[in-house]
Order: structure tokens, then C-alpha cells, then sequence
């Protein structure tokens, strides 16, 4: 069975981030996946300590130790899972922090070994004025180069906090889309050594 983890950035009870990722999740169900939600406010990652700067000692084991229980919980549950769905709020045209510090955590499954490679990704943004298309390019900057792959339609963002029918549909999409395309990949890995 596929493994959906949604993993909500919000720090905010209910949030319209929740809400949006809810949609896709429940998508994802209806298509037999196996869904989660980790709420990043649940298990806030202390901040990455650089150490694979200059060459230095960046791997999980490392990460783990250098971290806390929340670290090795968050990073053993994005391994565990085949597709990864990232659901913000803009901060300052950026994803939050709590999603920007599990970001730069994720450096230890992404140097050298390319951990998940060949997972599947989707991105979730909400917000009120201005940034949600820095928020997402950033994310699709960062988890392409983690080894993700995206299905088409693989972003959607709502302005506001009522959900709009479109919003609603992209959301949905996602969910179904990403499942699909975790099952059409059939455990190929991509990553050349
Ligand atoms: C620290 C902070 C920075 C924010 N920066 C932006 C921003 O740059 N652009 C924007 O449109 N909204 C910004 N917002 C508003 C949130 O993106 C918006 O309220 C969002 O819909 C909240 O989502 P949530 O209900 O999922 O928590 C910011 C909010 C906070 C708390």
C-alpha cells in the first residue's frame, strides 16, 4: 500500500494550511493509500547545525545525534513514507520555519546518499498577500534536488482563509495524482553514482 505522509507546517490549530492538506490527504485515501498527518508544531526540529559545510560530517546518524528525539522520529518518518505531501502558511515569502528547519535537516538524508530518492512530492501553500510562488519555487528547488519527483499539477496555493473551489480541486488532484504516479514509478530510483 502507498504511504502518504502530509506533513503540515502550521503552527496554527485548524489552520487553512490543515485544511487544504486534509483535502489532499482524504484524495489520496479514496485511492487506497495509507495517509498521515505530521504536525511539524508536534515535533519542532531544533536547527541545523551546518555541519556539511566545507566538506564536513552530514549523514542520518550524524543528523540524529547532533538533534533530538524529534529529530530522529521526523526523519525516520519521511524514510518510511513514498509520498511526501509539504503543506505551509508564507512566512516572509519562504515557507515557515517549521518546515524551512525540517528543510535543512533533510540535508542528512539528501548528502551523498540520496535517501529519497524516487519518493514522490506534492506542495501545499497558503496565504494572504504576497509570496506563495517564492514559497513553492523554493520548495521545488530544494525537494527536486532531495530526489523527488512531482506529478503534474503537483502545487496548489489559497489565498485567504476561505477555501476556493479551484484551490479545492488542485488539492484533490494532487492527492490522486501523486498516488498515481508513486504507482506508475514502480520503485524506480533515479539518482546515477
Ligand atoms: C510570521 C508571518 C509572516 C507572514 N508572511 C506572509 C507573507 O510574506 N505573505 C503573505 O501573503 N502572508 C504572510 N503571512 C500570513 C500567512 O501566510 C497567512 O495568514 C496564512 O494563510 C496562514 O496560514 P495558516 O492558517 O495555515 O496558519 C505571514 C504570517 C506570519 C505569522
Amino acid at each position: 500500500m502507498v504511504k502518504v505522509l502530509g506533513i503540515n507546517g502550521s503552527p496554527r490549530e485548524k489552520s487553512t494550511t490543515e485544511q487544504l492538506l486534509s483535502l489532499c490527504l482524504q484524495a489520496a485515501k479514496e485511492q487506497g493509500a495509507e495517509v498521515e498527518e505530521l504536525r511539524l508544531i508536534e515535533h519542532p526540529l531544533p536547527t541545523c547545525q551546518g555541519c556539511v559545510s566545507y566538506y564536513g560530517n552530514c549523514n542520518l546518524e550524524e543528523c540524529i545525534k547532533q538533534g533530538d528525539e524529534n529529530t530522529s522520529y521526523v526523519l525516520k518518518k519521511l524514510i518510511d513514507s513514498d509520498v511526501l505531501i509539504f503543506a505551509t502558511p508564507v512566512y516572509w515569502f519562504g515557507p515557515s520555519g517549521l518546515l524551512k528547519n525540517l528543510i535543512d535537516r533533510m540535508t542528512s538524508l539528501e548528502h551523498k546518499q540520496k535517501i529519497l530518492d524516487g519518493r514522490v512530492g506534492g506542495i501545499i501553500c497558503s496565504y494572504e498577500e504576497e509570496g506563495a510562488a517564492m514559497a513553492i519555487s523554493q520548495l521545488f528547488l530544494a525537494l527536486s534536488d532531495m530526489g523527488l519527483l512531482f506529478p503534474p499539477y503537483a502545487y496548489t496555493y489559497n489565498r485567504g482563509k476561505e477555501i476556493d473551489e479551484m484551490t479545492e480541486h488542485y488539492a484533490v488532484q494532487l492527492g490522486i495524482n501523486a498516488v498515481e504516479l508513486y504507482k506508475r514509478l514502480n520503485g524506480s530510483k533515479w539518482w546515477r553514482r
